[in-house]
């Protein structure tokens, strides 16, 4: 049986058409930049430099931000809907999102744009705010290529991305591809079709698709897919979760329902992304101006200036316009990182403006009272900051992080880490434990805890991430628990 209301789900290849596109909107980029340049009466040399810092954010672009080909015609692949059977009733809610459902219903498919019709195309409008100087990662590939190359596989670069099928961790594979929900009739399948990834919603014999268009989330724990409704960004109702590789209700999403009207707020975008222009109210945004993924230049400082003054002075040694944030006092140093690692705290201002010694009252709401050990919530600084270690010495996140490179999982390389203050003999266990004590520290003293913080619901139960707890202390629990695993996988 094939309820589906749409054609098959085979693959196609992408066609040729939307390079074609694609070729034509750089050429006329192209022709617009330099007609641009043209007009303005400057030396050849620094016009040269110039032109080369534009291509290398044009390069960039085709990497780290959404190039217009993409945009514009990719991701304008939009999905179809079925026409809404008779019996479902269509109302507007006061937040104005369009809800349909059976008369009196407890459950309801809910859009920002009316039902039937696909969301708008990203807005290719242009931004209304000046960048202040974001180029993404790649645009440091040229004289920091080693960094580059290693800080390409970090978290950071790859928490956001363009979709395409092939970057979606979640199978769209018939059979592996669906999400059921306590109703039999309310269903999801994540599907490809013209070299587009779609979430196909099945709600009460009405079938509708939204496309993925931006995935956040490296896939350690999770991916959650965005997509645009003209200059609007929203939330699609399905997440995949790794740890099961399974499709699950986003988080806080209520099971059975079909929603995608969540808005996607300006604080995720800093949090997961290196820079977008915002237009408020709440989700608004100039799709053009968006590039994924957390640059270097979130702990840097904005790197346009650096990278012109570096090109234009080649033989200069001395960095210019650039912080290191080590170089920073203690605690300034320390809110580089929690910008994003402590509690989700209201802004105060417009979003992307913290700098790299900025304090960060000037730009947030101080964090509440609650500050748990959770993937949103958590505050790996507030957790640390109650360690021995952290309070009778300089510690920083970088005595343990190296912001380059991915390490994940490496507990032995971390391990190290604690013994450039620690002889592994100091340990009170260090004899029971044995030579190999030097390879793992952390399991006892930085165990892994569950939150009730960050629950994420599947059909069939609720999953509570765990990760590792920053306050570094004797844990006789987590001890005892290791202990007993190794006597048993010694044998
Ligand atoms: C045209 C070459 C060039 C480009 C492009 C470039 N840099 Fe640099 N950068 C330099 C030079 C030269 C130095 C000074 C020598 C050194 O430390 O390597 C430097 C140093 C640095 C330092 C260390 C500063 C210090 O005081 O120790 C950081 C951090 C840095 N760059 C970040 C970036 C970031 C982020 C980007 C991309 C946005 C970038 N650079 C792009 C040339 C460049
Ligand atoms: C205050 C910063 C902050 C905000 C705001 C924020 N996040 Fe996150 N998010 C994080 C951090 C930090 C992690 C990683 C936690 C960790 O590994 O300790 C994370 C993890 C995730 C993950 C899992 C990533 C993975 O690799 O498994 C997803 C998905 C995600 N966030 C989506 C979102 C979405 C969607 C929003 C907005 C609705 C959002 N986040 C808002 C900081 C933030
Ligand atoms: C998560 C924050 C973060 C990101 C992202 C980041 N850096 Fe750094 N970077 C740091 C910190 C912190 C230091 C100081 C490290 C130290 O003192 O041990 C540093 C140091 C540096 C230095 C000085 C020399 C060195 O290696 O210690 C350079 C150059 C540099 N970074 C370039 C880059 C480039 C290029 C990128 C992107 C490809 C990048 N960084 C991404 C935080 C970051
Ligand atoms: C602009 C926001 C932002 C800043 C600034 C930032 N982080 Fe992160 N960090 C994140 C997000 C988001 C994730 C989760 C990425 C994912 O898995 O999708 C993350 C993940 C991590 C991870 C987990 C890596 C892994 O693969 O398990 C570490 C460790 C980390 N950050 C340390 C730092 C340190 C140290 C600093 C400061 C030097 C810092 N971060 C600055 C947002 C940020
Ligand atoms: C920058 C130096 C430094 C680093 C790095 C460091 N510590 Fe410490 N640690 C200290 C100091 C100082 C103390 C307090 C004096 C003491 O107990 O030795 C301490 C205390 C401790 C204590 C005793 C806590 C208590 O409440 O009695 C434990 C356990 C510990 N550290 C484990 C670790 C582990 C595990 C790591 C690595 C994940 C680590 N430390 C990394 C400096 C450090
Ligand atoms: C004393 C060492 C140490 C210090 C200091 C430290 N961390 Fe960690 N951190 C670890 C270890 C060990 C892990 C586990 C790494 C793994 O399993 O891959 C970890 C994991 C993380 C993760 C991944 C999420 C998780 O819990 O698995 C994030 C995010 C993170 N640290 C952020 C920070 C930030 C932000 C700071 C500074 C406020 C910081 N860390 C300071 C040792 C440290
Ligand atoms: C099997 C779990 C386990 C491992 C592995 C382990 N520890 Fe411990 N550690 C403990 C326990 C339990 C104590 C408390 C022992 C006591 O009081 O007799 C302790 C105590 C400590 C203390 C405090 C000593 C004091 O007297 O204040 C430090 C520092 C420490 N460990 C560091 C480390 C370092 C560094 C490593 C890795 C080289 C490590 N530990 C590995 C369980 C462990």
């Amino acid at each position: 049986m094939n309820s589906d209301l749409f054609e098959s789900e085979e693959k196609r290849v992408p066609s040729a058409k939307y390079l074609a596109v694609g070729s034509l909107i750089v050429a006329v980029l192209g022709f617009f930049f330099w007609t641009q340049v043209d007009q303005e009466v400057v030396d050849i040399g620094q016009l040269k430099r110039r032109q080369q810092v534009r291509r290398l954010q044009e390069e960039n672009e085709s990497i780290a931000r959404p190039d217009p080909d993409v945009v514009f015609a990719e991701l304008a692949k939009l999905g179809k809907a079925a026409p809404i059977p008779s019996y479902l009733q269509v109302d507007r809610n006061r937040a104005g999102a369009w809800i349909v459902r059976k008369p009196g219903g407890k459950v309801a498919a809910v859009l920002p744009f009316p039902p039937q019709q696909s969301p708008k195309p990203p807005s290719d409008a242009q931004p209304i705010h000046e960048n202040p100087g974001f180029l993404g990662a790649k645009a440091c590939e040229e004289c920091h290529a080693e960094t580059f190359a290693s800080f390409s596989k970090t978290s950071h670069h790859l928490t956001s991305h363009l979709a395409t099928p092939q970057s979606i961790r979640g199978s769209l594979d018939s059979g592996k591809n669906r999400l059921g929900t306590r109703l039999p009739n309310v269903s999801f399948k994540m599907v490809e079709h013209d070299g587009a990834a779609f979430q196909r919603a099945s709600f009460m014999g009405w079938e509708f698709e939204i496309p993925m268009q931006i995935v956040t989330g490296s896939a350690k724990l999770a991916q959650t897919f965005l997509y645009w409704n003209d200059d609007e960004l929203y939330q699609c109702n399905v997440t995949y979760l790794t740890d099961t590789d399974s499709w699950i209700n986003s988080p806080g999403y209520h099971d059975g329902d079909a929603a995608y009207e969540r808005p996607i707020i300006a604080r995720c975008l800093e949090c997961h992304t290196t820079y977008v222009d915002f237009r408020e109210p709440v989700n608004r945004f100039t799709p053009r101006s968006l590039i994924t993924g957390i640059s270097c230049e979130r702990c840097h400082g904005p790197g346009r200036e650096h990278v012109e003054y570096h090109r234009e002075n080649p033989r200069e040694k001395e960095s210019r316009f650039v912080t290191v944030p080590s170089d920073l006092p203690r605690d300034k140093e320390l809110q580089v990182c929690s910008q994003c690692h402590s509690s989700i705290t209201p802004l105060k201002g417009r979003p992307f403006r913290f700098r790299p010694g900025d304090d960060l009252i000037q730009h947030y709401e101080p964090p509440g009272e609650e500050s748990g050990n959770s993937v949103h919530t958590s505050n790996q600084l507030d957790r640390l900051g109650r360690s021995k270690c952290f309070l009778q010495t300089e510690m920083t996140c970088v005595d343990c992080h190296n912001p380059h490179q991915f390490e994940r999982g490496n507990i032995a390389l971390f391990s190290q880490r604690c013994m450039k203050c620690h002889q592994p003999q100091a340990c009170g266990m260090s004899d029971e434990v044995g030579e190999k004590i030097s390879t793992n520290c952390i399991d006892c003293h930085m165990p892994f805890t569950g939150s009730d913080q960050l629950r994420l619901d599947t059909a069939s139960e609720s999953i509570f991430p765990e990760m590792r707890d920053h306050y570094i202390r004797i844990d006789k629990q987590a001890s005892d628990a290791y202990l007993k695993q190794n006597a048993v996988s010694d044998k």
